[in-house]
C-alpha cells in the first residue's frame, strides 16, 4: 500500500467529467471482508481518490472524493441482485477506474487471495492468535520426554554414591609438616643442612624405639633434660627447636615421615602401642602430659589403611 500522501498523478476520471484539471491523490486502505456461507472473505485493497488542490479548483472539486470499488465486488454484487440492476451499477465511475484500481488492488490481492488456502488467511485473525499460531510448538516427543522425568529423578537419587571421604593418612600429614617446620634444617628429602641427615635410616640408628625420638622432637634439643641424646649418647650441640607447638597428630605423623618415609622403617602397631605406654610413663612430666593425646592418634591409625 502506498503511503498516505503519495505523490500526486493524474487524476482517472472525475475530475474530467465535471471540466477541471487538478491533480488526484490515491489513498489506499486494506479492510478485511468477511465471508459468508460458502463465499470465502478477502482482504481488499480500497483506493480513495481526493484532489490534491481543491482551493483552487473550486468548491464542487473540494468535496469530490472517489471511492474505487474492486471489479470483482461489483461484479458479485451484480449476481446476487441478477441482471437488470446490474446494468446500472456498471455504469458508475467505479468501472471506469477499475482499470486503476486493479493493478494497484491486484498487484497486492493476487499473490494471497488467489489461492484457496490464502483465503482462511484473510479472515480477521486478532494480532494474539495470529502470535499463538507463529509461535514454535512444543514438540510431540517431549511429552514423553518429561513423563520419563520422575523416573529419572529417582534414579538419579538412588544412583548416586555420596563422594567419597578422602582422609589425609599419617604419612601426608608427617610430608607436609615435615616440608613445612623441618626441611629448612634436615634438607627437602632428610639429606641434613643445619641440622643432622635424618634419611636413609640414620635417624634409627639414633632412635631405635620410637619413643625416644618423639621425646626428642617434643623437646628438641632447646628443652632437652640430658647431656647426651640417642642410643649412641650423641652429644648435644644444640640449635634443635622442641616442637610442643605441634599437635599430636601432627608430632607423631612428622616422626613416622621420618622413620618410614626417609628412612624406609615398616609401620608398626605394636611397637607404637609399646612406645606410648613408655611415654605415659616418662619421668619428665611435659612429656607424659603430651603423651596422654597419643593414644587417640595410634588408635585411629590402626583404622587406616596401610601406607598412608
Ligand atoms: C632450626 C633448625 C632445625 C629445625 C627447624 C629442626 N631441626 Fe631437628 N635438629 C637440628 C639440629 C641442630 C639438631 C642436632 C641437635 C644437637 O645436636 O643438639 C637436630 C636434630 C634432630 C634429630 C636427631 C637426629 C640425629 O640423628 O641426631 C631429629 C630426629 C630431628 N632433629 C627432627 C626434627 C624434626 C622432626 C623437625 C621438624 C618438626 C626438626 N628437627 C626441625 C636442627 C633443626
Amino acid at each position: 500500500m502506498p503511503p498516505p500522501g503519495a505523490p500526486a498523478r493524474a487524476r482517472p476520471t472525475l475530475a474530467t467529467l465535471q471540466g477541471a484539471d487538478v491533480e488526484w491523490r490515491r489513498t489506499i486502505t486494506v479492510q478485511h471482508v468477511q465471508g459468508e456461507g460458502t463465499t470465502p472473505g478477502a482482504r481488499l485493497s480500497i483506493a480513495r481518490w481526493t484532489p490534491a488542490a481543491p482551493a483552487t479548483a473550486g468548491p464542487h472539486i473540494a468535496e469530490a472524493a472517489l471511492t474505487e470499488i474492486p471489479e470483482h465486488l461489483l461484479a458479485r454484487s451484480r449476481a446476487r441482485r441478477g441482471g437488470g440492476a446490474g446494468a446500472e451499477a456498471s455504469t458508475t465511475p467505479a468501472k471506469a477506474t477499475s482499470a486503476e484500481a486493479a493493478p494497484a488492488a491486484s498487484a497486492k490481492a493476487a499473490p494471497a487471495a488467489s489461492a484457496a488456502p490464502v483465503a482462511k488467511k484473510a479472515e480477521p485473525v486478532p494480532p494474539w492468535v495470529e502470535a499463538a499460531n507463529g509461535r514454535r510448538k512444543m514438540p510431540v516427543w517431549a511429552t514423553a520426554a518429561l513423563a520419563f522425568l520422575p523416573l529419572f529423578g529417582v534414579m538419579y537419587m538412588t544412583t548416586n554414591d555420596d563422594p567419597p571421604v578422602t582422609t589425609l593418612g599419617p604419612l601426608t600429614t608427617g610430608a607436609t609438616v615435615f616440608s613445612t617446620n623441618c626441611a629448612g634444617c634436615h634438607g627437602a628429602t632428610g639429606g641434613g643442612g643445619a641440622g643432622p641427615a635424618l634419611s636413609g635410616g640414620a635417624v634409627l640408628g639414633t632412635f631405635a624405639d620410637p619413643a625416644d625420638q618423639v621425646r626428642w622432637v617434643l623437646l628438641g634439643s632447646a628443652n632437652w633434660d640430658g647431656g647426651t641424646y640417642g642410643d649412641t649418647k650423641k652429644a648435644l650441640k644444640g640449635g634443635m627447636p622442641g616442637w610442643a607447638t605441634l599437635t599430636a597428630g601432627e608430632l607423631l605423623a612428622v616422626v613416622r615421615h621420618e622413620r618410614e618415609t626417609l628412612s624406609g622403617e615398616e609401620y608398626d602397631a605394636e611397637a607404637w602401642q609399646a612406645a606410648v605406654d613408655k611415654l605415659k610413663a616418662d619421668a619428665n612430666p611435659t612429656v607424659a602430659a603430651a603423651a596422654e593425646e597419643y593414644q587417640a592418634v595410634i588408635d585411629e591409625w590402626a583404622t587406616l589403611p596401610a601406607g598412608t
